[in-house]
């Protein structure tokens, strides 16, 4: 008997992810370069001898130190291995098969796996302007609606929607529906706009509000991230969490993350720099390229992105080609911004590559 025959028949189409070829020089997974707090490595070092034990399966230090942080009430932190497990578990505890998934094309690849997982119908919104077109999201939801996606700052485009326009958005999301506003880039926003997405939780919206330690906290591969919520809504997503989700070592270097912020300026630092350094770049080269809130900017490199790419890699520089995000991006790229000196040599291959 074939196996494909015996599998859930919504899953036969899911593509596994690809992760892309690499080089020395690894500017395609918006990770930090700069690495964990030294108060992480040293918890982690710690704890390495005590893990013969299971974990705290309700990671209790790890949020009160959250609660603190973000001064919300514990019971609204639930905690995952990474948002992508946050991301699964909302698909778990509230979608219905045939209920409908709203998100913006281009999309996080979790966003429309975790809607073909739970066997729901897709509701695919176009950007407009290279950013989310909230009228058409708002304009999208019907009786049928469970979960809108809402990735902010967008990746990726490195846009982000305003206070204002979140505001306007959000009184036209009616109670059946559940938004999960997920930030995993939100330590490098330096705008005032950005929406505070926890005055909806704190005032009691179906909303999620999903953070990381992946990108600013530079802890990408212990799998560390987590949701804000009201606590019945938190509720709701604890049921499906697995018991022992989160490894001791990942708890103990949360923790210990959160009580160095210095860490997180130094690369707030370093992802200011290195933006103003890859902007007046790319303009003294003629591209046009998407001003970001984020650790990466997507840029319009005016050639195959695929072709430019294996360019690259040739040249020990990896970026994310934009055909995954949509045919429109074919010749777009998007770069994480690295360490200045990272941030040269991309620039110099790329000037190879292109000829300019
Ligand atoms: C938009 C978005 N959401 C969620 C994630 C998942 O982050 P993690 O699972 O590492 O916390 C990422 C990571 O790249 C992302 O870009």
């Amino acid at each position: 008997m074939d196996i494909a025959d015996l599998l859930r028949p919504n899953i036969a189409n899911i593509k596994p992810y690809s992760p892309g070829r690499t080089a020395p020089i690894k500017l395609a997974s918006n990770e930090n370069p700069l690495g964990p707090s030294p108060l992480a490595v040293a918890a982690m070092q710690e704890y390495a001898s005590q893990v013969l034990f299971y974990p705290d399966p309700v990671c209790a230090e790890l949020k009160q130190a959250l609660a603190e942080h973000w001064g919300v009430d514990p019971e609204g932190v639930v905690i995952g291995r990474g948002s992508d497990e946050i991301i699964h578990m909302l698909g778990l505890a509230f979608l219905k098969p045939g209920e409908q998934v709203i998100y913006s094309l281009p999309a996080f690849a979790l966003y429309p796996l975790t809607t073909t997982l739970m066997d729901c119908e897709h509701v695919q919104v176009p950007s407009k302007d290279y950013t989310h077109d909230l009228d058409a999201m708002a304009a999208a939801i019907t009786d049928k609606t469970k979960l809108v996606f809402m990735n902010n700052p967008c990746n990726p485009t490195g846009t982000y929607v305003t206070q204002g326009q979140m505001d306007t958005f959000m009184q036209q999301v009616p109670e059946h529906v559940v938004v999960a506003m997920d930030e995993p880039y939100y330590e490098y926003v330096d705008v005032a706009d950005f929406p505070d997405s926890l005055g909806y939780v704190r005032e009691g919206r179906n909303v999620v509000v999903m953070h990381t330690f992946s990108k600013a906290y530079a802890l990408a591969g212990l799998r560390l991230g987590y949701g804000i919520a009201p606590p019945a809504l938190a509720a709701g997503l604890k049921l499906v969490c697995e018991p022992f989700n989160v490894s001791s070592i990942a708890q103990v270097a949360g923790v210990a993350s959160l009580r160095d912020p210095d860490q997180v300026e130094r690369s707030r630092r370093l992802v200011a720099e290195g933006k103003a350094y890859l902007y007046a770049q790319f303009d003294a080269m003629g591209l046009h390229y998407l001003p970001t809130q984020a650790n990466f900017i997507f840029v319009d490199i005016e050639m195959n992105s695929v072709e430019c790419f294996d360019q690259l890699v040739q040249r020990g520089v990896a970026v994310r080609t934009g055909h995954i995000f949509g045919d429109e991006f074919v010749n777009w790229i998007r770069v994480t911004i690295g360490t200045q000196e990272q941030n040269e040599l991309f620039i110099n291959a790329l000037r190879e590559v292109l000829g300019v």
